[in-house]
């Protein structure tokens, strides 16, 4: 992403982000630590192209989200990413193995190769067994590894991650974010992970704060 300026507010707009860049090399992980309010999910919202920039250029596996329609971005966003938010988002009256094949669903693709690749994702994450219980038989931890492997299952090139540890307690946290790590070094994807957590962001390759000047090494 390139100088990328985002302001919110009707008559006397504030601007959130001034000409924030940032270049991700394939299969490279970055966290993302600075203060509340500083704009880190609008950020990420840009990334994604679930919001759009006032100013500046998102551009992802070589193609710039700006020269897409709505439809051909919601394809990209769905082949080429994937997600994990703080707050989980899994569906609750779908059970585990439907809500981690929703990805492939979307796409389309078989549903024998589907089963397979939601399977084979649910043991990655350590719930080969838990496929058909349903999201409120799960604890916060098996829950958030969920999302990791709905986020996974259609291999993204690029994982964001908003604060994904943040409703964990400290031990499914640190387990939540080793598989987040051994998911992207496995699949080969880039991965942005937004967190509040230096110990957290310090299992990422490298470590930037959003400040009032942009993204800067921490
Ligand atoms: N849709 C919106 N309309 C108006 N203001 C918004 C909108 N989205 C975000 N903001 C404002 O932009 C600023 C940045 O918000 P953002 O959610 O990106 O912060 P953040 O860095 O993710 O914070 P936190 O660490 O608390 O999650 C905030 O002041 C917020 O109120
Ligand atoms: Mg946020």
């Amino acid at each position: 992403m390139c100088e990328l300026s985002k302001s919110f507010g009707g008559p006397r707009p504030r601007r959130v982000l001034d000409h924030v860049s940032l270049d991700l090399a394939q299969g490279e992980y970055v966290a993302i630590m600075g203060e509340s309010g500083r704009g880190k999910s609008t950020l990420l919202n840009l990334v994604a192209g679930l919001d759009a920039a006032d100013a500046g250029s998102v551009t992802l596996d070589g193609v710039a989200l700006a020269g897409l329609d709505d439809d051909a971005l919601t394809r990209l966003r769905r082949e080429k990413l994937g997600f994990v938010f703080q707050a989980f988002h899994v569906l609750p009256y779908l059970s585990v193995a439907e809500n981690v094949a929703l990805p492939l669903h979307l796409l389309r693709v078989a549903s024998a190769l589907a089963e397979a690749r939601v399977a084979a994702m649910l043991e990655a994450v350590g719930l080969g067994d838990r496929g058909t219980s349903l999201p409120r038989e799960l604890s916060g931890g098996e829950l958030q590894r969920v999302a990791i492997a709905r986020a996974l299952v259609h291999r993204p090139r690029l994982l964001l991650a908003d604060e994904p540890t943040g409703n964990l307690d400290a031990e499914s946290a640190a387990s939540v974010l080793a598989l987040l790590r051994s998911s992207l070094d496995a699949s080969g994807a880039a991965g942005i992970l937004v967190t509040h957590s230096r110990a957290a962001a310090d299992t990422a390759d490298r470590v930037l704060i959003l400040g009032p000047s942009g993204l800067r090494p921490a």
